[in-house]
């Protein structure tokens, strides 16, 4: 077992970062914590609420220092929100605690899954596919800083892709 005492997840909206991370959490008797939910309760506002009235600019500021928080707590599974890693502060941060885990879409899942998943997600709403895909594309190279990937697979349940991280992460010593 290592020192390591967070996984954090990271990866673009509709990968499935909460469920998964809570069903890891499950699996593990770790915490569970997700950085949007965080910031709803500092804030008393919904998402949706806090970028219309203060603009996104304001919603990195406050998701800055929910990183900070996040990185506080132990033993936790961090479900994080699709534009964490946009600022490379946050992950810096959350690393200090943490071991990054990528959940990595594909262009396939995200179409399969944007009807269903639009709402509430104001950086996306109103968008159509090519839309979100570009926006997908735009966001990749800020995956790319994490300590793991995992593909997410179409076919897997949350508690499926749970037990396939845990292994990697223990293949690897990382926890
Ligand atoms: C965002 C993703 C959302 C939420 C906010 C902004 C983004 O989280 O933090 O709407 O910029 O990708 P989810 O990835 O949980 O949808």
């Amino acid at each position: 077992m290592s020192s390591i005492k967070n996984i954090v997840l990271t990866g673009f909206m509709m990968a499935g970062k909460t469920v998964i991370g809570r069903e890891i959490a499950k699996l593990l008797e770790f915490d569970f914590a997700d950085t949007d939910e965080m910031i709803e309760k500092a804030e008393g506002r919904k998402i949706p609420q806090i970028f219309e009235e203060d603009g996104e600019e304001a919603f990195r500021s406050i998701e800055t220092k929910i990183a900070k928080k996040a990185a506080e707590l132990k033993n936790t599974v961090i479900s994080t929100g699709g534009g964490m890693v946009i600022k490379s502060e946050n992950i810096d941060t959350l690393r200090t605690t943490g071991v990054i885990v990528n959940l990595k879409l594909t262009p396939e899942i995200i179409e399969l899954r944007l009807k269903t998943s639009q709402e509430g997600r104001p950086v996306i709403s109103g968008m159509n596919l090519s839309g979100v895909i570009e926006k997908f594309r735009s966001r990749e190279e800020f995956y790319k800083n994490c300590d793991y990937v995992f593909e997410i697979k179409k076919d897997l349940s949350p508690r499926d892709h749970a037990e396939e991280i845990i292994k990697l992460l223990k293949r690897n010593g990382a926890i």
